[in-house]
């Protein structure tokens, strides 16, 4: 059986999220998030369900750490609550949320692991979503605030700072078609959102850099998929340039290129001049560290009845399916060289040299690395205690090979966080999709490593694995 090595120091780490684990919704003076208030408005989540405990993080992150160190685990990305931090989203600061990430920081090098913070995953505090949320270019600026805070409290012992957790998803989900928090479906909103998001990466990234106790690097994680066409016809090819232009390209274009696709949209042309001021673009082109989250690809056929994109995006058959996507491990490698090749070493314009951080990809660009990949199956305890998740096994196995593939081919890929830790509250569907490497008990809050956690654990102490 061939065996897959990494490169000498290749991170080997986890990731979640602040509402999907911590729990404590109203304690130590937190402030409400829009996904409290979500959550508590009948209808918008399967069975009811919410994160007000969740798994409970808040109160067992020491436990929760222990657990990584058990895995060997390398890195840690985690996110901040901004209502834990500040309650209202902008002006007073709550010590005792800092406190929280301080101890949570302490912990985790204690155990040797490293920490990721990461500023938002899709929580704003209800308080900025009043006075109109992301639509609103305050908001960038109040966010810039909150991550100068943040640094003030963790820079002298956390070394990378991450802007956001899929801008893309906020703004698409929250504010077109309203499954995420606040639940707004407008599609002008949706791209002033996606811009103010953007920008307000960039005003943090300042506020960071200015901040930093000790060198940090600044990065975004983007979710990102291979878009392909359903046919070889014109119309479905086209229709598979428009999603990838939505999908991909707004979010990696102004990040990477400085340009934006958005005046290829009717809505977006019209919006343009009004929302994209002057030196906005030159902002938001400012990065140490791309993260990339892939789970799967889209496969798209013209569909004039779908707003913006006229694409729909269709589920071929014969492939094998998880209780949220399709599971297609080649996508994350065509999605890693052309990553590389078109946007960190590629003409039409290269990435510049060197922008404020050093940059990893041997000096030309940004870090990349895989910041969530993860699979949600219907995971149980056996007769015995065991949780046998094949399935999970096989699905990191193809996917990390690909990760091996691209890395072969040239691209050098620093690291790879699996989606998620622990089975967490998986947004508008709730406690019914299992990510997890350690199964969770959402009665009694129990943790049990499953087979995919024991299985990781041998790939990061081997550094690869056998196919
Ligand atoms: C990503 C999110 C993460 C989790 C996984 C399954 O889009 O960043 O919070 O929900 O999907």
């Amino acid at each position: 059986m061939p065996k897959l090595t990494f490169p000498k120091n290749f991170i080997w780490g986890v990731a979640a999220s602040a509402y999907q684990i911590e729990g404590a919704w109203n304690e130590d003076g937190k402030g409400v998030s829009i996904w409290d208030t979500f959550c508590h408005t009948p209808g918008k989540i399967a069975n009811g369900e919410t994160g007000d405990v969740a798994i409970d993080h808040y109160h067992r992150y020491k436990e929760d750490v222990a657990l990584m160190a058990e895995l060997g685990i390398q890195a840690y990305r985690f996110s901040v609550s901004w209502s834990r931090v500040m309650p209202e989203g902008a002006g007073t600061v709550n010590q005792k949320g800092l406190d929280f990430y301080d101890r949570l920081v302490d912990e985790l090098l204690d155990h040797k692991i490293e920490p990721f913070a990461n500023l938002y995953h899709f929580d704003l505090p209800q308080a900025l979503q009043d006075r109109g949320g992301w639509p609103e270019r305050q908001t960038a600026y109040a966010f810039a605030d909150y991550a100068r805070v943040v640094t003030e409290r963790l820079s002298d012992r956390v070394h990378t700072i991450i802007t956001h957790n899929e801008p893309w998803v906020t703004a698409a989900a929250g504010y077109f078609d309203g499954s995420h928090a606040p639940g707004i479906k407008d599609p002008l909103a949706t791209f002033k959102a996606m811009h103010h998001l953007l920008l307000s990466h960039g005003l943090a990234a300042e506020a960071i850099r200015a901040a930093a106790k000790k060198t940090v690097k600044v990065g975004i994680v983007l979710n990102l998929n291979p878009v392909h066409p359903a046919s070889d016809s014109r119309k479905d090819r086209e229709a598979a340039y428009r999603m990838d232009t939505v999908l991909n390209r707004a979010m990696l274009d102004p990040l990477l290129k400085g340009t934006t696709p958005m005046q290829e949209f009717a809505v977006g042309k019209m919006l343009t001049a009004s929302l994209i001021k002057p030196g906005d673009l030159e902002k938001i082109r400012t990065l140490d560290l791309l993260g990339v989250n892939y789970y799967t690809r889209t496969v798209v056929k013209n569909d004039p009845k779908f707003p913006v994109v006229a694409a729909v995006q269709i589920h071929p058959e014969g492939n094998e399916y998880s209780g949220m996507w399709e599971i297609y491990p080649e996508g994350l490698y065509e999605l890693l060289m052309r990553i590389w090749k078109e946007y960190l070493t590629g003409p039409n314009p290269p990435f510049p040299p060197s922008l404020e951080g050093k940059g990893g990809a041997g000096g030309i660009g940004p870090d990349l690395m895989i910041t969530e990949n993860g699979v949600p199956v219907p995971d149980g305890l056996d007769f015995d205690g065991r949780v046998r998740d094949e399935r999970r096994i096989r699905y990191l196995k193809n996917h990390i090979a690909q990760v091996q593939r691209a890395i072969s081919d040239g691209v050098p890929v620093k690291g790879y966080f699996h989606w998620s830790l622990m089975d967490n509250f998986e947004w508008a569907l709730g406690y019914g999709q299992r990510f997890g490497l350690v199964y969770v008990d959402f009665e009694t809050q129990k943790r049990t490593i499953k087979d995919s956690g024991k299985w990781f654990a041998d790939v990061i102490r081997e550094n690869g694995f056998e196919l």
